[in-house]
């Protein structure tokens, strides 16, 4: 969907369904997404529209059962990532794709040393070993702000935000060539949230690493990101660089996201706009557009078939017949 020619990663057409005893749960539905070489990609949307399952799809990491990958290509390098054997797949992971979790205390191992996690990720993806391995451990936690003597304590011992810087030193170890951050903050408090943030841009840049930032907060992706794609049940419903989007969000969905965030020019004392209605029942997803149900703009044929992404403005896709123009409000 980016314009751009050699795509680093490239999703298409990817359904993931989790068949439970209530039923099969449609987790993504048909998500085209791709990342451009060196760019920061915000992944944006509501608890339970499949971010995470997206990023745990492209690592291969979908536990079958109850996950099933049901369709699609996700090509990475200009490799199919779902046709690798488990080997070239295990090279992948944590080699040319690193993942920080959103709890630091469940990707740690709690009875290593901090140092002896970072040692066994270098010694696993990259040629140095014993001191050589040790010395590149350290100058990574010095990197992300923890002084090296550090290493040789268990997580237990660090605070949170420590703990993310750990898992921060530990992606970013072997440089890879993509970065997945799910919801790196969600456990910090501000002042620190806006630290880890500013860290992962900044290691972002100097090892020109491509960055998939899941999130649901406007205010991070504003302060990182490139691009932005907006997802709801399963899909995307919008995707753009990070100005026009913000400048002009075309979506009713992405508009009522807007909306519902404080901002300076709102009067004091006049209540945020809310998005009406629920989130879709997964395992009943709405025919049409999933988003009609709730949308103040949608007409007949919302309720019968979807859009399907159309590129609006230059680079500025949107999945709707009735997009919001410049000045209208959800
Ligand atoms: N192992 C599983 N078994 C059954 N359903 C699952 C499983 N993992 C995820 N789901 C369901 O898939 C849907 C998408 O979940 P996912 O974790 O990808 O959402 P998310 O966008 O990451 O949400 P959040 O912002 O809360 O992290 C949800 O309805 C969730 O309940
Ligand atoms: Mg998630």
């Amino acid at each position: 969907m980016a314009n751009g020619t050699s795509a680093l990663l490239e999703i298409r057409d990817l359904s993931v369904r989790f068949n439970t005893d209530s039923g099969v749960v449609r987790a993504v539905n048909g998500l085209d997404l791709s990342i451009q070489r060196g760019k920061s990609l915000g992944f944006v949307g509501e608890t339970g529209a499949g971010k995470t399952t997206t990023a745990l799809a492209l690592l291969r990491l979908i536990q079958s059962p109850p996950g099933e990958i049901t369709s699609g290509e996700i090509f990475f390098d200009g490799q199919d990532v779902l046709k690798m054997t488990e080997s070239e797949r295990r090279n992948l992971r944590g080699g040319k794709i690193a993942m920080i979790f959103q709890d630091p205390m469940t990707s740690l191992n709690p009875i290593m040393t901090v140092e002896e996690q970072i040692v066994e990720m270098i010694s696993l993806h990259s040629r140095l070993r014993g001191r050589g391995a040790m010395k590149r451990a350290h100058e990574m936690l010095e990197l992300v702000g923890i002084r090296s003597e550090r290493g040789r304590d268990y997580p237990h011992q660090f605070s949170g935000g420590m703990r993310q810087r750990v898992g921060i030193a530990i992606a970013l170890a072997c440089e890879p060539t993509l970065l997945i951050a799910d919801e790196p903050t969600t456990a910090l408090d501000v002042t620190i949230q806006a630290q880890v943030i500013e860290l992962i841009r900044n290691l972002q840049k100097m090892v020109s690493t491509s960055l998939l930032l899941i999130t649901h907060d406007l205010g991070v992706v504003a302060e990182a990101c490139d691009d932005v794609a907006i997802m709801y049940a399963g899909r995307l419903v919008e995707y753009a660089p990070l100005r026009p989007l913000y400048k002009h969000p075309m979506h009713p969905y992405t508009q009522g996201l807007f909306n519902a965030v404080p901002n300076f020019n709102s009067e004091p004392g006049v209540k945020l706009a809310v998005i009406q209605g629920l989130t879709p029942d997964p395992t009943n997803l709405p025919k049409g557009c999933s988003f009609s149900p709730r949308c103040p703009n949608a007409r007949d044929i919302c309720y019968k078939q979807s859009c399907g992404m159309r590129e609006y403005e230059s680079g500025h896709f949107v999945d709707c017949y009735f997009p919001l123009t410049t000045g209208e409000g959800a």
